[in-house]
């Protein structure tokens, strides 16, 4: 079964569509700083995340007042001295300027997103982070402006639930990875399938909730993708103080981090 087809056929609106409210929205996270997102967002979900304040004081406020990820792609261990890394979805560089502190800048990290206002503020933050290892350029998840076979590590932190075809993004991924590279992705999880009818409200994928789907459905995209290995890591309860908290519970939405490796 194409599960990925049933949604895009169930969908009230184009993916050009879904872009331009999502877009909104993070440009007023981006360029707003009095802007709540609908989950605790900013410091206080970073360390509850396991985001060490050793690093966090390095990094400047406003990367950290938007950070509206769901998991941490650096749970299990830090990326590997002298790797290419892709953080996708960006945001204003909170992942990419972390790695980078963390690694002592001795990676090359690259960010993809596709928010004019969101890649306008996260390289202000990697100038003033001195982080010049680091660059930041618009494109799109599905189709990445990557060459193939080019990186070593692929992460992504709250981002592929807002993309319609997640198979898509997937494969790119795959594509962008040299054989033997790995992602380590966080993206919302749900226990129970949303509804196709609410699937059609485009104002609730722009929460992180409607366009999340199942561990089950989620694995499948992946292993379509052409990944050899992939895994569940820690689960976090993002949603639990948010204003979306009764419906996420009613799903059972959680952050979740995701490994995978491309066959060597
Ligand atoms: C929830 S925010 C997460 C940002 C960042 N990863 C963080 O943890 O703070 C989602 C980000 O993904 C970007 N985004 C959403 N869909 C995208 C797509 N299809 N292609 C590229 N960027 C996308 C948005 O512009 C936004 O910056």
């Amino acid at each position: 079964m194409n599960t990925q087809i049933q949604t895009e056929n169930a969908s009230k609106f184009s993916r050009e569509e879904l872009r331009e409210a999502i877009m909104t929205e993070y440009k007023a996270v981006a360029c707003d700083p009095n802007h709540t997102i609908h989950f605790t967002s900013g410091r206080k979900l970073a360390k509850r995340l396991g985001y060490t304040e050793d690093i966090m004081s390095q990094i400047p406020e406003s990367a950290i007042r938007p950070f509206a990820g769901v998991g941490n792609p650096f749970h299990i261990d830090e990326p590997p001295k002298g790797s290419k890394i892709l953080d996708i979805g960006s945001g204003c560089g909170f992942d990419s300027i972390y790695a980078s502190i963390l690694t002592h800048r001795s990676i090359m990290v690259t960010g993809v997103d596709m928010t004019e206002e969101m890649l306008e503020q996260a390289r202000k933050n990697a100038i003033i982070a001195e982080c010049t290892n680091i660059q930041f350029v618009k494109g799109y998840a599905e189709d990445l402006p990557i060459p193939s076979e080019s990186m070593d590590l692929v992460i992504s932190n709250g981002v592929i639930n807002l993309c319609l075809d997640k198979e898509q993004v997937y494969k790119e991924i795959h594509r962008v990875l040299r054989p033997g590279g790995e992602f380590r992705i966080a993206d919302v999880m749900l226990d129970i399938p949303v509804p196709e009818t609410s699937k059609e409200l485009i104002h609730l994928w722009t929460n992180c909730v409607a366009g999340a789907v199942t561990k089950t459905e989620y694995r499948e995209y992946i292993k379509n993708a052409g990944f050899i290995w992939m895994g569940f890591g820690m689960q976090y309860d993002v949603f639990h103080d948010a204003k979306i908290a009764k419906s996420a519970a009613y799903f059972g939405a959680k952050g979740q981090n995701i490994l995978g490796i491309k066959k060597g």
